[in-house]
């Protein structure tokens, strides 16, 4: 396997575990929220360094909105914090921001700061960031088929054109390649509504540390267990030892 292709071009975080560890260390939830930031700023960084081009953090679900409102606007006032804060930063390492999932439900602060970095970090070419933020993958696929109906209702789209390729087109990750890694912290093994669609052929990988635990090691562990998997998409490697 060539270096090239044993680091994946696309790696996709839940993370998850910021409540357990702030109960650990007799915390509120939000300040576990907060040292959270600290494995953000750590984990981009050794993507950066490694040569991962995209990186996916699911930082709220729309789920996430039945949390006690305090827990809720912590974390938004966070991400407003981090934006403004990160923004310098993002642009001098060449980090272009994108946020995916819904918009309606933000108040007029977050949305501002959603345009601000996505239009300050537009020219960043290293690496792309993507934030799923208010996402929900069975609401994205079922938004896609809404517009991909509508498509077809006013006569812009034939029926028989519908093929995965103009699915794929119609999702929020429209510009962004699938996931070859997706990590999930805290020991739970499931994707809670993320990336459906896209993860068809990632790998998985589910740590038992919790995500403000989470450093360059933790992530370099991860992706030395990547390096070690055979990808097949259901064929018959030739050398293959199984
Ligand atoms: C993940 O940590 C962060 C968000 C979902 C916003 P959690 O807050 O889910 O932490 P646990 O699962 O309760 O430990
Ligand atoms: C998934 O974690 C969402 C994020 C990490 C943002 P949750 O902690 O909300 O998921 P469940 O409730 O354990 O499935
Ligand atoms: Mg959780």
């Amino acid at each position: 396997m060539s270096e090239q292709r044993s680091i994946p071009q696309h790696v996709a975080i839940i993370m998850d575990g910021n409540g357990r560890w702030a109960k650990q260390h007799g915390k509120e939830r939000y300040e576990g929220h907060i040292a959270g930031v600290e494995s953000v700023r750590r984990v981009l960084r050794a993507a950066a360094t490694t040569g991962v081009r995209y990186l996916t953090l699911y930082a709220f679900s729309t789920e996430n909105w039945g949390r006690p409102v305090a827990e809720v606007e912590a974390i938004m006032e966070l991400f407003c914090k981090s934006v403004v804060g990160e923004a310098p930063e993002l642009v001098k390492q060449g980090i272009r921001v994108q946020i995916i999932g819904e918009r309606d439900r933000f108040s007029e602060r977050v949305l501002e700061m959603i345009d601000k970095i996505e239009s300050t970090t537009l020219k960043g070419d290293r690496l792309t960031l993507v934030l799923a933020f208010n996402y929900s993958a069975r609401r994205e696929i079922m938004l896609a088929m809404r517009s991909i109906a509508q498509r077809v209702a006013c006569g812009e789209l034939n029926v028989e054109d519908i093929n995965e390729q103009v699915l794929s087109e119609h999702l929020m990750t429209r510009d962004i390649p699938d996931p070859d890694l997706i990590i999930r912290t805290s020991g739970e093994c499931r994707l809670s509504n993320f990336l459906l669609w896209q993860a068809s052929y990632a790998e998985f990988y589910f740590p038992e540390t919790l995500w403000p635990d989470f450093d360059e090691q933790e992530f370099s562990k991860a992706l030395e267990a990547y390096a070690k998997r055979e990808r097949r998409y259901g064929l018959v490697i030739e050398d293959s030892k199984a």
